[in-house]
């Protein structure tokens, strides 16, 4: 029966590795998600087969209560409330890693030597950081907390000190694994160092920090394999560590930033402190920018207005933003891209790697609405390709198009790689104030000549669009 269940883990193994490499491309994702799953079905199956198995029973009920959740939530949860479910269910990974671990001290505490009580010990620390600090990434993006930073003095110097600390008590558990007290103390600790290292990050970093915490997740049950001696979960947990980790650096690089920087920046404070009071009314033609200096006058249009350029347009780039994910404007894009590519306008997507508020969230919205995968370029692949646009149709987007990012070194942003619309003939702006994005900061496209902002939600102003086209 081992050799069956080794077998298993192997073919699980191999299902997730190649889950993964699916998964790189929009095109093959589904069918990576689907490999995947059945890995995890064969891993499953293969452990029940474990003779050590005490109550099939129990083990069933847990699996019925735990699938029943998990598909009410998938169900249930807004494609915006995305990230908040993932930290939640990194949280109870995290948890779980650390249940084996505590289940496997009290079992075994008697008989411990040096080596399994420190890779427990690691299992607990790592799970107890993953579950408080997802928890706490859950409240802020849930607004169930504020998601401004949560700064106070030696705030650093307190979370090293608290991190020294569980070194020290993982060392003293390794001689001494019969001084429960510390046992609990790591608990506690661990606990409090995953509330702390979380809070003082803004609620438009977490996406970075889940990432973060899955990776944590994953090292989680690789340990907690080690203390089993189970290779799957060693093998599924490193490979969740490694993802977790690239991912979150992929994700810094596109909004070049260092991670140092997302976990110790306080980055949403710029947010809070530079977001203009009042937005400007839908449609009138001046905005009171909040630098002194006089403005240039914002242009704003019409839908009707926008559509008789659409009338003249040869090639249009449409450039999604977290704007068409609040508006969940992906269906009536897509109606409106149809409209053009009938009259024989060329339309494409430019997809920036961090438009949204995930990674992937464009292409997954775009795919919900069966936009086809070749329509969705890169950002690298289509930058050159501005200049000969006749127009750049910017729906919800705003940092990911700011120039400062190229222009103004004293610009949070400076050095982020943006989608360079302002170079196409024209750019229409669609959002429904002139309220900055989420770095907070003002954005000179809008004032720029050939720039014509269409105020309103994304979803009304496209359906009157591909209205005044027919
Ligand atoms: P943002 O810069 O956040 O701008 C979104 C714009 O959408 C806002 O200016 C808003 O303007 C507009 N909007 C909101 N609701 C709308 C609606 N119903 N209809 C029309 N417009 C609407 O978005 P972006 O350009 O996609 O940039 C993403 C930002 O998030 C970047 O700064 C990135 O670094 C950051 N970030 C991304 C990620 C990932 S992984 N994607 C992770 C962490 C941080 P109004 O309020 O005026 O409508």
């Amino acid at each position: 029966m081992d050799q069956v269940i080794q077998v298993s883990y192997l073919l699980a193994s191999v299902s997730f590795i190649l889950g993964l490499k699916y998964l790189s491309s929009p095109e093959t994702a589904s069918r990576g998600m689907l490999l995947s799953q059945g890995g995890m079905f064969i891993a499953v199956v293969g452990t029940l087969l474990n003779h050590g198995v005490v109550s099939y029973g129990l083990i069933m009920s847990g699996v019925l209560i735990g699938a029943a959740l998990g598909a009410l939530m998938a169900t249930k949860v807004k494609m915006t409330d995305m990230p908040q479910m993932v930290a939640l269910l990194n949280g109870f990974g995290g948890l779980a890693s650390a249940l084996v671990g505590g289940a496997e001290f009290f079992r075994s505490q008697a008989n411990l030597t040096a080596y399994p009580m420190v890779t427990i010990s690691l299992t607990i620390l790592i799970g107890m950081v993953t579950l408080t600090g997802s928890l706490i990434a859950f409240f802020k993006l849930q607004e169930l907390m504020s998601g401004t930073p949560v700064v106070f003095p030696l705030q650093h110097g307190i979370n090293a000190l608290l991190f020294f600390s569980t070194l020290v008590m993982i060392g003293y558990l390794a001689f001494t694994p019969a001084a429960t007290p510390v046992f609990w103390a790591l608990v506690g600790v661990a606990s409090l160092l995953g509330i702390l290292v979380v809070i003082p990050i803004g609620g438009g970093d977490m996406p970075v920090v889940i990432s973060l915490l899955n990776s944590y997740s994953g090292m989680a049950a690789a340990a907690s394999g080690f203390i089993l001696n189970n290779n799957v979960l060693i093998i599924s947990g490193s490979l969740v560590g490694s993802a977790g980790i690239i991912l979150s650096q992929l994700m810094c690089k596109a909004m070049n930033r260092s991670l140092t920087n997302v976990l110790f920046g306080g980055f949403g404070q710029v947010e809070a402190a530079s977001a203009p009071s009042a937005p400007a009314p839908a449609g009138e033609a001046e905005a009171k920018p909040a630098t002194p200096e006089p403005q240039p006058e914002v242009r704003s249009g019409t839908p009707q207005e926008a559509a008789d350029f659409f009338k003249k347009a040869k090639t249009v780039i449409i450039v999604p933003g977290y704007g068409m994910a609040v508006a969940q404007a992906q269906h009536t894009v897509k109606d409106l891209a149809e409209r053009l590519q009938k009259q024989g306008t060329e339309v494409r997507y430019a997809i920036h790697p961090v438009a949204g508020r995930m990674p992937g969230h464009m292409n997954v919205l775009l795919a919900e609405a069966n936009v086809p995968y070749d329509l969705l370029i890169d950002m690298d692949e289509i930058n050159d390709d501005f200049e000969d646009t006749d127009v750049s149709l910017v729906i919800g987007a705003n940092d990911v198009v700011n120039p400062a990012a190229d222009t103004d070194p004293k610009s949070p942003i400076y050095g982020m790689p943006i989608l360079h619309v302002d170079r196409s003939k024209l750019v229409m702006v669609l959002k429904r104030s002139m309220k900055p994005g989420f770095a907070g900061i003002e954005n000179e496209l809008f004032f720029k000549p050939n720039t014509m902002m269409v105020f309103g939600d994304a979803k009304g102003t496209i359906e009157k669009m591909a209205e005044a086209l027919k």
